[in-house]
Parts: C-alpha cells; structure tokens; sequence
C-alpha cells in the first residue's frame, strides 16, 4: 500500500468506485462502466462527481483487463479536479460479484482512513452534493447512511399475473449510492458476511447496525438498460453535465462550461366522434357535444400536450408510458395523464417551461371556455398552457366533422 504524497493532508475517507462488472441488461461491446456516455466513459463521468466531492483516497474497482483503462480514466479526472488529487487514485481488479468486488475495494482502504463510501461507477452523474450528503451525516455521528428517494410510482404486490394488494408508497424509498459507512463498522460487516446481498446497506443492517437516511438525488439513477444511457446521453448533452461543469469550475485552465439550452417537442393526437358518453376534451367535460373515442378518454388535447413534453425531455412518447397495457389509464381523464407526464419529466431533470396547443375541430366551440381549459390543464400540468383553437374552412376529417386534432409545442429546460 503507498501513501499519498504530501500535497494534500491524508483524507480521513475512502470512496471505493465498482466499476468492474460486466453490463449484461447494458448489451454493449464493453465492461458497462467502459461505455460512453459522451467522449467520456461512465467511469470517467462518475470519478468526476467523486472528485468534486470532499478530498477522499479513491478506490476503482475495474476489470482485471481493464485496470489500466481505469488508472487512465482516474488519473485524468483526478487531475481535472485539482493539483496531487491523482496521488488519491489506486485502482484494483474486482471480483464475480459486486459484494466481492467492495471486498477487493476495502482491502485497499488506507490505515488511517475513518469513513468509507461505496459508489457504483454505474450511477454516472451523481453530483458531489450527495457525497457531501453523506459524509455530513457519518460526521455527526450514523455508523450507515443510505442516500434515498421517494418512490413515484403506483406499487402494487402482485402474484400469477394479479394484483395481490397496493403497497403504501410513503413507507417505501428507492436506495442509491455513494452508501457511507464507518469504516470499522464495514470492515466487520464484510469480515462476517456469509450470504449474497444486494448492497452495503443491506449487508450491514444484516449484522445489525442501523442505516440512516439522507436525500438522494434523480441524477444519481443507475444506468442499467440502454434506456437509462440514453437518458444519461440527453442529459449530459442538454445540461452539459452537472459534474462536468462543477470539474470545470475548480480546474486549473477551465473550459468555458457548455450554455445550457431549453429543449422543444411537439405531439399530435387525433381522435374520432363515436365514443360513449360525453365529451372530455382539453380537460373539461362538455355536456351535448358527441363524444371521442379512444383507450381513455379521448381527450386528444391532452394527449397532444403529453406527447409534446415528453418529446421535449426525450422521454419517448404517450404509448411508452400510457400503455392499453397500462389500464389504470383507461377512462382516465387529462388531469392524471398530464400529472403523471410532469412527474416523470420532473424526475429526469427537466422543468417544463410551457406548453401551446392548438385544436382544430368544428365542434365544441372554444371560445366561451377557453380560459377554464387553460386553467385546468395547466393546474394538472404544474405549468402554463394555452389552448388555441381554429376550424378548417370545411376541409379534412375536422372540416367533415368526422373527428379532431390536436397540436401542441413544449418547452423544457434542464434543472441544473
Ligand atoms: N459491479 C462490480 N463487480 C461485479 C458486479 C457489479 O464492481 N462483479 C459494479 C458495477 O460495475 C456497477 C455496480 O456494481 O457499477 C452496480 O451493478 P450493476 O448495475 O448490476 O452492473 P453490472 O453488474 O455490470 O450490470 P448487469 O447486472 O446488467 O450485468
Ligand atoms: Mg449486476
């Protein structure tokens, strides 16, 4: 084991980084944390949120075939943060397993070192707050600390394709990392663990030591599928990466950080008269006009408006998240699809900055109403709306009165 040189005081915490698993639901050529996200490797994003954290040793859990791409990676995201930081970096090679891989970390740890964190290289764009998050709270005095987030969605337990029973939400949190330990307290943990766990904080409440909490954050999500790098890949190209900027404020020669950009998209719906019941349509129900058809509601103004802003995120589409396979969606009215749409948007980083729609229908008339839709759909959408609506001359499907569009533009800006 060497000691670090003298530039900077010994750091009383060890962050380990697992970098050294293989990517199997990632699919790619390469070792998952090998993989680009931008010109830069996950690994090398993650080290750059490391090292915008508190001064720490920093441990890289790779490959063994791909210790060396690791160094490379840790030594220039060392040197970006600040003079001798790469005096910090060692890295070892992992293990089958991301318990044995921690345990190949730990080995590792410094003498004199008093807390550890273990950080899944995975979680790319972690900022340094939660590092900080972390290290704050084993400072005052926790042996464990788990950084969480609210769970958003609708749980269900379910057995044999049912539904068994809802899970009440507010008792359950999703766990990220970097998890922070006393480092005495993790040693003896690993030094006892007989079984498989997950991850440290499970490890360590199984030799019963009790896990703190503290806030998470939505930018520290796992990249697991090529979904999730897709989205790492959006957000670091819309906000130029949080870490990157913050590495590029404390660099010697900083480059400017890219302009963070405001992102459009736009969604169409069109839906056909024939459907049962009354009219629901920009968010309100219209007594005596036909009503629309479709899976929901038919409400093609809404569903224009979700389309629009989940293009804007690039979060896909209605269909990706609002499903026929998802029938709690069915007859529901704008004001669950676009609080759902603001969630999910919300928690990918963006803030939504305003939507315009426009409906083109004969029928309903607009005019006397058009205030109330507005108020509605931007009250369920957490954002403004305006509503336009226009006929067309007697021309197409509208013009017959055979059905309406919808159209509608979003503007979403990166939460950095
Ligand atoms: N990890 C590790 N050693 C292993 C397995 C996993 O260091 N033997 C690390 C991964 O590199 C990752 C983190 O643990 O940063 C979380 O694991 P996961 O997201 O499951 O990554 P992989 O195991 O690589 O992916 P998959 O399960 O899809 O194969
Ligand atoms: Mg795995």
């Amino acid at each position: 084991m060497t000691s670090p040189a003298p530039l900077i005081p010994v750091p009383r915490v060890t962050v380990i980084v697992v970098a050294a698993g293989s990517g199997q639901r990632l699919g790619a050529p390469a070792p998952k944390a090998f993989v680009g996200i931008d010109e830069h490797t996950i690994l090398r994003h993650a080290l750059r949120g490391v090292f915008a954290g508190p001064p720490a040793q920093v441990v890289v859990v790779a490959p063994r075939e791909r210790a060396g791409d690791a160094l490379t990676d840790a030594r220039e995201a060392a040197h970006q943060a600040g003079p001798g930081r790469a005096d910090l970096v060692t890295v070892v090679a992992g293990g089958t397993t991301r318990q044995e891989s921690v345990s190949a970390g730990l080995a590792a740890v410094w003498p004199d070192v008093r807390f550890v964190l273990v950080h899944d290289a995975a979680r790319a764009l972690t900022p340094p707050e939660v590092f900080a998050r972390v290290i704050t709270a084993l400072e005052s005095g926790h042996d464990a600390v788990l950084p969480v987030l609210p769970v958003i969605d609708t749980i269900k337990r379910v057995a044999d394709d049912a539904v068994i029973e809802a899970v009440d939400r507010a008792s359950l949190a999703a766990a990220q990392t970097p998890q922070g330990f006393a480092r005495a307290v993790l040693d003896a943990a690993y030094a006892e663990a007989s079984t498989d766990h997950t991850d440290d904080a499970a490890l360590v409440q199984a030799a019963g030591v009790a896990v703190a909490t503290v806030a998470g954050d939505d930018r520290s999500f796992k990249i697991t599928t090529p979904a999730d790098l897709e989205r790492a890949r959006l957000l670091v190209a819309a906000a130029g990466a949080d870490a990157a900027t913050v590495s590029a404020r404390v660099s010697p020669d900083p480059l400017p950080a890219p302009p963070v950009l405001p992102r459009v998209g736009m969604g169409t719906d069109v839906h056909a008269f024939g459907g049962e019941g009354a009219l629901w349509l920009a968010g309100l129900e219209w007594p005596g006009e036909p009503a629309l058809h479709g899976h929901s509601d038919g409400d093609a103004v809404a569903h224009a408006i979700v389309d629009a802003v989940l293009a804007a995120a690039g979060l896909g589409d209605i269909g990706t998240h609002f499903g026929t396979d998802q029938p709690e969606y069915a007859g529901a009215h704008a004001a669950a699809f676009l609080a759902r749409t603001r969630d999910l948007v919300t928690s990918a980083g963006f803030a939504i900055g305003n939507v315009s729609v426009q409906v083109q229908a004969n029928r309903p008339r607009f005019a006397a109403r058009r205030g109330e839709a507005e108020a509605v759909l931007t009250a369920a959408l957490g954002a403004p709306v305006t509503v336009s609506a226009t006929t067309t001359d007697g021309l197409g499907f509208t013009g017959a009165g055979e059905g309406i569009a919808a159209f509608a533009v979003a503007l979403v800006v990166p939460a950095v």
